[in-house]
């Protein structure tokens, strides 16, 4: 069959890789891809929002099945452009993306439906906002958020009424956001350890993934400002089987049930982002898509093939079904250019690449590269590879991708040393 994976990054580097393993599959195209995708896939240059162009190369090349990297296109509607023209998805519908495409949605689905998150109140003018934080109901840290996509920079947790008031100016007068900050959220800030919970859906039934942790500061000791994601490791040490049943019954069920019974079935893959705190699990946000980095943790553990599970999620059923995962570890460290997240320069030739022998327990994904002239590696992103290993544990792992990390080398780079380290 033939597969079309959307997206450029590390997460689409991932799904690719680990699908052209697949006896089902007899070839993958990726747009637009980057250049260690194209190793595995044939890149396209198309852009992941270009609905229409996308559909209508899904249909000339007769896809058998479209699986979306990142979440804008599904919140765009390329699910139900692909279902009219006949053509498989897997991912969530755009009624169903809303769960990541607007917080105010997801606030009020999870207030609804009994599912354990912040309190929170729903603004849609600064007058009002900037009232509620002069108020005692108001509790310091509070967090700000902005209701629709932002490029992970909605959301700024705020020491005290000054911040909260700059952060709800910034949002709803400036409009640094546009119309993503018209609806705010203020929240309560939550202590805890975050984990990211991702699993698979027909709907109806679902499969949790392998857990995993991600390190979202920039640097080590969880400093600096927020990324993407700097690294990331699984299983997750932190989560005991007791929260696990907790998050499964209070938050994984009764989210899939519920956008069931609101008419919104909710197909593909539902990334919780959680905060365990000392009263439970509680959602931080949720996400439509694989985690990046975490696909890069979780899938080469899994022993299972990819496939059939996502043709289940995209048109049939996962009924019966389960997936074989691996008994080791795996990490991943991110190397980013210099300056991410902020401004950096594109176009450093990536060295050492070549010194790197890739095996069934170390993997370079590419996240942010290209070709130049000469068809040598360059960077063109924030993060630029994803040095991913196995292990029998945590710290042979570790040590596999620090090693793999410390032969290659590009201008400027930066990566975060203690990735995992909690771990040991
Ligand atoms: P989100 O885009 O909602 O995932 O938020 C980004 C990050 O902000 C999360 O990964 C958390 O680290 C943090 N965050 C979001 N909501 C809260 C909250 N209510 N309390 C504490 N931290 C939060
Ligand atoms: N690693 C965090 C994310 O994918 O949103």
């Amino acid at each position: 069959m033939k597969i079309l994976v959307v997206g450029s990054g590390g997460r689409e580097h991932t799904l690719c890789w680990k699908m052209v393993q697949s006896p089902m599959v007899t070839k993958i195209y990726c747009t637009p891809g980057n250049a260690g995708i194209s190793s595995v896939a044939e890149t396209i240059p198309i852009d992941p929002s270009s609905i229409s162009e996308l559909s209508d190369f899904g249909a000339e090349k007769r896809i058998d099945l479209t699986v979306v990297g990142p979440e804008l296109p599904l919140i765009l509607g390329l699910f139900d452009e692909f279902q009219k023209r006949g053509l498989k998805v897997f991912g969530a519908s755009a009624e169903a993306a809303r769960l990541e495409g607007s917080k105010v949605f997801a606030k009020e689905f999870m207030a609804r439906k009994r599912i354990p998150t912040a309190d929170f109140r729903v603004f849609d003018s600064p007058d009002a906002a900037v009232s509620f934080l002069k108020s005692k109901e108001c509790r310091y840290p509070t967090v700000v958020k902005a209701d629709g996509l932002a490029a992970g920079k909605g959301v700024i947790i705020c020491q005290n009424r000054s911040e909260a008031e700059d952060a709800v100016r910034k949002m709803m007068v400036e409009k640094i956001f546009g119309a993503s900050g018209e609806r705010i959220i203020i929240e309560d800030c939550l202590q805890g350890r975050e984990v990211s919970f991702l699993l698979l859906s027909d709907g109806e039934e679902f499969i949790p993934l392998a857990s995993s942790q991600d390190y979202k500061r920039a640097l080590d000791n969880d400093e600096g400002p927020n990324t993407g994601g700097m690294g990331s490791y699984s299983p997750s040490a932190h989560l005991s089987p007791g929260e696990h049943r907790k998050i499964l019954d209070e938050i994984v069920e009764p989210t899939i049930t519920g956008m069931m019974e609101d008419g919104r079935r909710f197909k593909g893959i539902l990334y919780c982002g959680l905060m365990l705190t000392d009263k439970g699990p509680r959602v931080l946000e949720y996400n439509v898509r694989f985690g990046d980095p975490e696909a890069q943790v979780i899938l080469p553990r899994m022993e299972s093939d990819l496939v059939p599970l996502l043709l289940a999620c995209a048109g049939g059923s996962l009924k019966g079904m389960d997936i074989k995962w691996s008994d080791g570890a795996s990490v991943c460290v991110v190397m980013a250019s210099g300056g991410y997240p902020g401004s950096f320069e594109k176009g450093k030739l990536v060295k050492g690449l070549n010194l790197i022998k890739e095996d069934d327990r170390l993997q370079v994904f590419h996240a942010g590269t290209s070709f130049n002239r000469d068809g040598d590696i360059v960077t063109s992103g924030g993060r630029v590879l994803g040095i991913n290993a196995l292990g029998e544990t945590i710290e042979v792992a570790r040590n596999r991708a620090y090693d793999c990390v410390g032969k290659i080398c590009f201008e400027g780079m930066h990566f975060r040393k203690d990735i995992a380290l909690d771990a040991l």
